[in-house]
């Protein structure tokens, strides 16, 4: 990695264009706690002026050709390889997430980006025989995707990178304009693709504001009735009262949950081994489809706990711009100690330590449990940090309920080498994703990626989100 140094002030995008209204939003580097950068903070104006931009914006990116529209996310792609190290720094800096994790991000944020750089001339419609009874003969239909027209995106702290870029990306590709608030703990990947897209000069003005705001004056983004669509990742409990205030406009969640796997006596357990400490504690568990509970066969409980206990006690933590750091700090010290406190919980109510459990600021231990009572909110509840819980089954059907047992439902993975459990899981799990032989945590950005139940609605995944962002116009034609 080359040597990168961050500016001490950063704009927000207007209008596709560079604004300093103020320097009022105050960016931390999470690891040492100091003021890492400043940047402006968009004002309830702001984003009202940035919504009539879009609004001016919708006809002329709706008449985008589709290679304009590729030209551009191709252009994105260039300047993201260029800027590899810089973006790699500025995520490891405003995320505190370690710089392995935080190249592998900037690989993904070139994989959506060029996913939707093909996707941009790839939107299909359909012909469509009408003629299926005696009234309709002589008549034909045909229907395209339309843009919906300006859309309203809110992304999260974990992944600022490429949960930005799976908004951002298909919203070009589809030709939608959009206002888009950045989470305020980590806004700097997200005012660095404003920087690239202010470079493209085929965007009309007004295709992107990118608006850096504090929670409590950025209601429009939810509430303005100009915007057609709310995509929004972060917190269940946001995201749901979001959507109370929606009003008519389509509504996008990418929410959270409490992911299981499991380890059935077939599986090879040195392989799911590897991919759960992976899944555990990658990016400090800071992750909606993080291993949370790993239910695991009795015939090889006792072999596998000890194996986990033993790899999670080697996993080294601190700098996470040191490459050899696997866990790094949580997002804040509130974080932290929310969960250190429902693991604490978890132990007075009988669990058994197996690792970690110690905290120190935000720096959570890698920490392992088990016989953790299905009541805990450490069961219940998304932990969102480095913290795994294991059980025993017996029974595949069992091990199935209790993946269910659950009020989310985003990701599963299951260890098993028998072709009629997966397909009884993919047929049972009531998730949005089964992953055979590798963890709920994995992913690849051209699929699709969504949850059930208070895990959200609708799917992400680029070519899945431009169907959000298109309306279906339908043609009938008469042949007289
Ligand atoms: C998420 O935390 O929802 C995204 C996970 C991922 O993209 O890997």
């Amino acid at each position: 990695m080359t040597m990168v140094k961050l500016k001490d002030v950063y704009p927000l995008y207007l209008n596709n264009k560079a604004a300093q209204p103020n320097t009022d939003l105050m960016v931390t580097d999470k690891f040492t706690g100091e003021v890492a950068f400043r940047t402006a903070l968009a004002t309830p104006d702001v984003i009202d002026e940035a919504i009539a931009g879009a609004v001016r914006a919708a006809e002329p990116m709706a008449k985008l050709a589709s290679y304009e529209k590729q030209g551009v996310l191709d252009h994105c792609v260039t300047r993201f390889r260029e800027r590899f190290d810089e973006l790699a720094y500025a995520l490891c800096v405003e995320a505190g997430k370690p710089i392995k994790d935080s190249e592998g991000e900037v690989t993904r944020l070139i994989d959506t980006f060029r996913i939707a750089a093909e996707e941009a001339t790839r939107n299909y419609g359909e012909v469509q025989p009408l003629d299926i009874s005696e009234r309709a003969k002589g008549y034909m239909g045909m229907w395209k995707r339309v843009p919906i027209g300006p859309c309203s995106f809110i992304s999260p702290f974990n992944f600022p990178l490429n949960l930005a870029a799976h908004k951002i990306a298909p919203a070009i590709a589809m030709g939608c304009p959009f206002v888009m608030k950045p989470a305020s703990l980590t806004p700097l990947g997200a005012i660095i693709m404003g920087e690239v897209l202010a470079e493209c000069d085929v965007l009309p003005e007004g295709a992107f504001s990118i608006l850096p705001a504090s929670r409590d004056g950025a209601d429009l983004f939810t509430t303005d009735e100009r915007l057609k669509l709310l995509s929004f990742t972060g917190s269940p409990a946001v995201g749901w009262e979001l959507k109370a205030k929606a009003g008519k406009k389509k509504v996008v969640l990418e929410l959270g949950g409490n992911a299981a796997v499991i380890v059935d006596k077939d599986a090879d357990l040195d392989h799911a081994l590897e991919r759960i400490v992976f899944g555990g504690y990658y990016q400090s568990g800071q992750s909606c489809i993080h291993v949370q509970r790993v239910i695991i066969h009795a015939a090889v409980y006792d072999r596998f706990r000890d194996m986990l206990g033993a790899r999670v006690k080697t996993l080294v933590s601190g700098d996470p711009k040191q490459r050899d750091t696997f866990i790094g700090p949580m997002i804040s010290e509130k974080e932290a100690s929310r969960l250190k406190g429902w693991v604490d919980a978890a132990v007075a109510g009988g669990a058994t330590l197996l690792a970690g459990g110690g905290c120190r600021g935000n720096m959570l231990d890698a920490t392992l449990l088990e016989n953790v009572s299905r009541e805990s909110d450490l069961y219940r509840e998304e932990a969102f940090g480095p913290a795994v819980i294991l059980s025993k089954f017996t029974d595949w059907h069992e091990a199935l309920d209790e993946v269910n047992d659950s009020k989310f439902g985003l990701q599963a993975g299951i260890f098993t080498r028998d072709l009629h459990q997966v397909l009884d899981a993919w047929d049972g799990l009531d998730v949005g994703g089964v992953v055979v032989n590798d963890v709920s945590s994995y992913r690849v950005d051209n699929m699709p990626y969504g949850g059930v139940k208070d895990s959200g609605l609708g799917r992400e995944g680029v070519r899945f989100a431009m169907e959000d962002m298109s309306e279906i116009r339908n043609l009938v034609i008469r042949r007289i």
